[in-house]
């Protein structure tokens, strides 16, 4: 009678001096442990023989976080073949999702330290990240228990770098829930941590034929995957582009009752007229465009701020980045890590570095030389068309807009074709309603910052070129890996 409605992350303080020392001592062990990440296969050790290579932290490429193998064409195959359904009961499943839910919160410590040095996540980051994941398990595995839903067959969870541990858990969550085989294919940049994901899986009594490891690139293993007949289900959080390609080689491969339950990018945009709060909004832009160095689908890419109080709007926004500290994500006081690599460190630098030549870089944070760290940059532009792509990194452009034009501005932002977050600041209810009505958004956020959805409180997905539905951490997620659910086709 008296069960929770649900179950959550215990979560830290950050604020408490006793939680950060419990989290000191936790993670000091892996300091300067070296990790490794190698295929998983049902059917027995992966081919002997593959090079293993360095992955290095980066913020600091000389800390060799560790060593991984990727996946063969060899191990994809074997893996494709071993995959079974997992045959426990939707109880016990639940049970066992909910048992490596408790194995994340005892190896916080581990966890929380190759979150930092393989994906440069602040402490504040990493900890988000780890209780998302947990809450994901938690979530999912109520569902397998209340909808005892029936298995599709062979899911290929194919997932990004920015969320390593959280997004890579829930689409493995929501398809073991529904009783799937999964092969779980992480993001290049991130396989250290996912190794750790599947083990705590693993030991929590996830059968390997039902969850099978497959370190490796997009181009080769993740297409073998999306592109192979015996595949029943594609689960895929990345790039716009990224999930376009996977539509088009699961079309005339995969069977076509198939799903691609994609999740994908952003033009992410706020308003903010002239009744906003100017220090929370200030606060709230700041979390929203340069949290986890701008490198969250969620992320603000266009401020659009009311010519009446733009220039004292502004004069509070570019003061307050002077306050940001840019360093290791080890250290406490670090607010905006590195971006995740030299590759992405130079598109974005490029971008700001074009902005700069046409004398519209309005302010641009200096960072470390060394590591592939970006300063905070706020770029001056005319409306959202003057964006080309999502820039994935810590870089907020803004524009004026006249009280007038507010539908015009909505209209425009809709017109882009993305979907994903929306943020708007007024004090003026009847304005908050106009807005949620007009604008077409999967997230919007009044009076606050939009990024950081809660698990089943704030069910996170776009519309559009930003994906498919369903929203992770919602209702209509796991049913969407089960049989007998109608399916949406990308934008
Ligand atoms: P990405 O598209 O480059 O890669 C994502 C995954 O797809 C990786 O595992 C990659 O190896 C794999 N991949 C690449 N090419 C493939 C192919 N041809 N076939 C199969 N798999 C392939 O994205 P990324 O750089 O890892 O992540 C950043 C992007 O993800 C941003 O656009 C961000 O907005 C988006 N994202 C969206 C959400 C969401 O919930 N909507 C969440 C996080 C990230
Ligand atoms: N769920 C993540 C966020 O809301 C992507 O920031």
């Amino acid at each position: 009678l008296f069960q929770p409605v649900r179950r959550n992350a215990r979560g830290f303080d950050l604020g408490d001096i006793a939680d950060l020392d419990c989290i000191e001592g936790a993670r000091r062990p892996y300091h300067a442990r070296r990790f490794e990440a190698r295929p998983l296969l049902a059917d027995g050790a992966a081919a002997e023989g593959a090079e293993g290579h360095d992955h290095p932290n980066p913020a600091d490429p000389a800390d060799i976080v560790g060593t991984v193998y990727d996946a063969s064409p060899g191990d994809v195959e074997r893996a494709i073949e071993a995959a079974r359904p997992w045959p426990a009961s939707p109880r016990e499943r639940g049970n066992i999702l909910e048992r490596a839910a408790e194995l994340y919160e005892r190896d916080f410590g581990e966890i929380l330290a190759i979150v930092a040095r393989e994906a440069g996540k602040n402490l504040l980051d990493a900890v988000g990240e780890l209780r998302e994941a947990i809450d994901f398990l938690y979530y999912y595995a109520r569902q397998s228990r209340q909808l005892e839903p029936e298995p599709r067959g062979r899911f290929a969870c194919i997932s990004p770098w920015n969320f390593p541990l959280a997004i890579f858990t829930g689409q493995i969550a929501g398809a073991l829930a529904a009783g799937n085989a999964v092969l779980a294919k992480p993001a290049e940049q991130s396989p250290l941590t996912a190794a750790k994901g599947v083990a705590l899986l693993h030991e929590a009594g996830v059968p390997v034929s039902a969850l099978q490891f497959l370190p490796g690139d997009g181009a080769r293993v993740g297409a073998a995957l999306t592109a192979d007949s015996r595949i029943d289900g594609v689960a895929f959080t990345g790039g716009t582009e990224t999930a376009q390609a996977i539509h088009r080689s699961m079309h005339g491969n995969l069977d076509p009752g198939a799903p691609l339950i994609a999740e994908t990018g952003g033009l992410n945009a706020m308003i903010i007229d002239s009744t906003a709060l100017h220090e929370q909004a200030v606060r709230d832009v700041i979390a929203s465009a340069f949290q986890s160095a701008g490198q969250r689908c969620s992320a603000l890419r266009c401020l659009y701020v009311q010519e009446d109080v733009r220039d004292d709007f502004m004069r509070m926004l570019l003061g307050a980045m002077d306050e940001l500290r840019l360093g290791n994500p080890w250290h406490l006081s670090t607010d905006v890590g590195p971006v995740i690599d030299a590759e992405a460190a130079t598109a974005i630098n490029d971008h700001v570095a074009a902005a700069r030549r046409q004398g519209r870089l309005i302010k641009q944070v200096e960072a470390p030389e060394s590591g592939h760290f970006v300063g905070p940059a706020v770029i001056e532009v005319d409306c959202i068309d003057d964006l080309e792509r999502e820039v994935f990194g810590p870089v907020l452009h803004v524009a004026g807009y006249q009280a007038e034009d507010l539908d015009a501005v909505i209209d425009a932002i809709n017109a882009r074709g993305y979907g994903l977050t929306f943020g708007v600041h007024t004090r003026i209810e009847d304005r908050v309603q106009h807005i949620v009505d007009r604008v077409h958004a999967g997230n919007l956020y009044v009076n606050r910052n939009q990024i950081g959805a809660i698990v089943a409180s704030q069910p996170f997905g776009g519309e559009g070129l930003s994906g498919t539905g369903p929203k992770a951490g919602g209702p209509d997620y796991v049913p969407r890996f089960a049989r007998g659910t109608p399916q949406p086709a990308i934008g």
